[in-house]
């Protein structure tokens, strides 16, 4: 499983990504405060908690995968409290989050599971925190060349993506308000040549690696995407950068 393709060799390790400079001040602009207790929902290899964490904010990793969760007792020196819990059964008690954050999470869980993965949090946030959630919408997902290349593709990641208004809807029937919804662009202004790209795909296709996306395709479909690359790419940025860009966006949403 793997947030979002960004094409370059962390492409199949979601475990070992990092934030972006400046990703933690984004939320901390947003109101969330240092010294606030915040569950990360869904916490991966827990880098992105180790940066809330030096930011000075009392953290707790939760992850279905026990994997995942050893990676991130070692990414934070053991120093972490970790759960292993689903969203669909949170073992903690009412209102003892102020903030839980949902990075890359939302693709996994299905869209009929949304208003009651919204209710369960909502009822382990305080009164007047928040739910910051990151994710695609499928006006991000659909801005990615790979999606409007292999039309396969795009179908399953709108499939696994979903609308901002679907998603915006469930908050509110789970009693949330939303405040904010700002896009995040990750590795803006990056870009890789047309080669570095195709070695990558053909790496992960030869593989069987790649984004959850990826994965989705059948293994004709695998190296049919790719040989739509190899056709394609040069003719689609003739001088040779490709974006690495990845967009986003980051939504807060408060308990009423
Ligand atoms: C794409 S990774 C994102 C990890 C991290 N938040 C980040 O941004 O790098 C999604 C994580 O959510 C976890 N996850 C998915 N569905 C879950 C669920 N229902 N309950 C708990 N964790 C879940 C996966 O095990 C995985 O670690």
């Amino acid at each position: 499983m793997m947030s979002a393709p960004d094409y370059d060799a962390s492409v199949d390790n979601w475990l070992e990504k990092e934030p972006e400079q400046g990703w933690v001040h984004q939320l901390i602009a947003l109101g969330v405060s240092p010294g606030s207790r915040l569950l990360d929902c869904g916490c991966g290899g827990g880098k992105y908690a180790r940066n809330l964490r030096r930011a000075g904010l009392d953290v707790i990793g939760m992850d279905r995968s026990a994997e995942a969760l050893r990676l991130s007792d070692k990414n934070n020196n053991g120093e972490m409290p970790i759960v292993n819990a689903r969203i669909s059964s949170l073992p903690f008690k009412s209102g003892a989050f102020e903030y839980v954050l949902m990075r890359y999470v939302l693709h996994h869980i299905s869209k009929s599971d949304y208003v009651t993965s919204f209710q369960g949090l909502y009822d382990i946030i305080r009164p007047s925190g928040a739910l910051l959630i990151e994710t695609s919408f499928h006006e991000d997902v659909l801005t990615h060349f790979d999606h409007q290349l292999y039309p396969p593709l795009g179908r399953i990641a709108l499939e696994m993506y979903s609308e901002w208004k679907f998603t915006s809807s469930a908050l509110s029937v789970a009693g949330f308000v939303v405040e904010r919804c700002l896009p995040m662009f990750r590795k803006a202004g990056q870009f890789t040549s047309v080669y570095s790209a195709l070695e990558n795909s053909r790496r992960l296709v030869e593989q069987g690696r790649g984004p959850t996306t990826w994965l989705k395709l059948s293994e004709a479909q695998r190296s049919e995407f790719h040989n739509v690359r190899m056709l394609e790419l040069a003719r689609r940025f003739p001088d040779d950068r490709v974006p690495r860009e990845w967009r986003g966006s980051l939504v807060l949403a408060r308990k009423n």
